[in-house]
């Protein structure tokens, strides 16, 4: 066949209204997708933000600071034994002047200077802080073990008041909380949740008595954070504490005071624990524990 020279304008003419047909259509199609993407980041941002700023009512306390003798040093030891230091002190910094938690990857949390919060804030909401897991502003509080500290006893937070305030009140308060858009889809699918004040205290562990719940009472304040509100474990965390089935007293005092399993080798989380906070367990404490755990673990 042959063209003629208008026939050959023609198709190239053609070709060419092709062509912008074709990207017209193809920007017109990336520019749905961007919009659908657009609107659906939106929609993360919004629905989580509902569940981060969701205020709840914001009850009274009237703890104050405990004044009989003693009630400091009895502060300080619970304090350390109860964990406070772990997620309120920085590493390299004075002891509860707090510190940006990294919890997991895109949220990070400011876990409050203890001596300043409580000057500013005062005992009452230190204590909604810590027993109820609201923030001041109503807000839920994210990452603190409130479904064990919900249980502290009124004599527990009047000792932990009167330690604080009697620190000197120094450092900065540390940096806010932020959460990353992966952290948001975890909040919107539900496996990133904060603690939910209407709802703590539904899962202690299994009550055997009043000769156990002493040592049942420490385990919910020392244990539980990691080993699970009804120490059942968390998986790929903490195990059961029925492990203890494997311990005898002796074997557990060197758990405790040195991190080191029956086995002989060391825990690597329970050992820097060991260090750091449960060697200041005292005897009478350790057997206390000892002996609600393995009777929970013997039913
Ligand atoms: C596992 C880490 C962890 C432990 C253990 C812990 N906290 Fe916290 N705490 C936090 C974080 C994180 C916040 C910041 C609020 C949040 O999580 O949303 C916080 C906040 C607070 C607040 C202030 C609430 C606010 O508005 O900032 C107080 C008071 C407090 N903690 C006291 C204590 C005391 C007392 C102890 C020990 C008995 C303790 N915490 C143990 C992580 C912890
Ligand atoms: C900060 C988290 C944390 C806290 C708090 C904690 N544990 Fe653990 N525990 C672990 C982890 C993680 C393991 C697994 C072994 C390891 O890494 O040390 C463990 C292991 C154990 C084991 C089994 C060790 C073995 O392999 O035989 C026992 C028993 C135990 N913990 C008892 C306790 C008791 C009792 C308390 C409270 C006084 C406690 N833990 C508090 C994290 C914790």
């Amino acid at each position: 066949m042959r063209y003629g020279l208008d026939a050959l304008n023609l198709c190239v003419a053609n070709d060419e209204n092709i062509m912008t047909d074709r990207t017209r259509r193809g920007f017109w199609a990336i520019g749905l997708v961007l919009a659908l993407l657009a609107a659906l980041a939106a929609f993360v941002y919004l629905v989580s933000e509902a569940h981060i700023t969701a205020r709840y009512t914001l009850p009274s306390s009237i703890m104050r600071p405990a004044k009989a003798p003693g009630a400091v040093r009895r502060g300080a030891h619970l304090a350390m034994i109860y964990g406070c230091a772990d997620c309120h002190t920085a590493r390299g910094r004075p002891a509860f002047t707090g510190n940006t938690l990294h919890v997991r990857p895109g949220l990070t949390l400011a876990a409050a200077n203890l001596r300043r919060f409580l000057k500013d804030r005062g005992p009452g909401l230190f204590d909604i802080a810590l027993r109820r897991a609201l923030t001041p502003g109503a807000l839920a509080i994210w990452d603190m073990p409130s479904n064990a500290y919900v249980y502290m006893s009124d004599q527990d937070i009047e000792a932990l008041l009167a330690y604080f305030a009697s620190l000197p009140v120094i450092g900065p308060r540390p940096s806010g909380m932020s959460f990353s858009f992966r952290a948001r889809l975890a909040v919107l699918a539900g496996t990133l949740r904060p603690a939910n004040p209407y709802d703590l205290g539904r899962r202690g562990p299994r009550e055997l008595g009043p000769a156990y719940d002493g040592g049942r009472y420490l385990a919910m304040m020392s244990c539980s954070g990691c080993h699970g509100a009804d120490l059942d474990g968390k998986p790929d965390h903490a195990p059961d504490l029925r492990i203890i089935q494997a311990y005898d007293r002796s074997q557990f005092f060197a758990l405790l005071r040195q991190g080191v399993v029956p086995a002989g080798r060391e825990a690597p989380v329970m050992a820097k624990l060991a260090k750091r906070r449960f060697r200041a367990f005292r005897d009478y404490e350790i057997n206390a524990l000892y002996d609600y755990l393995k009777a929970r673990a013997q039913m």
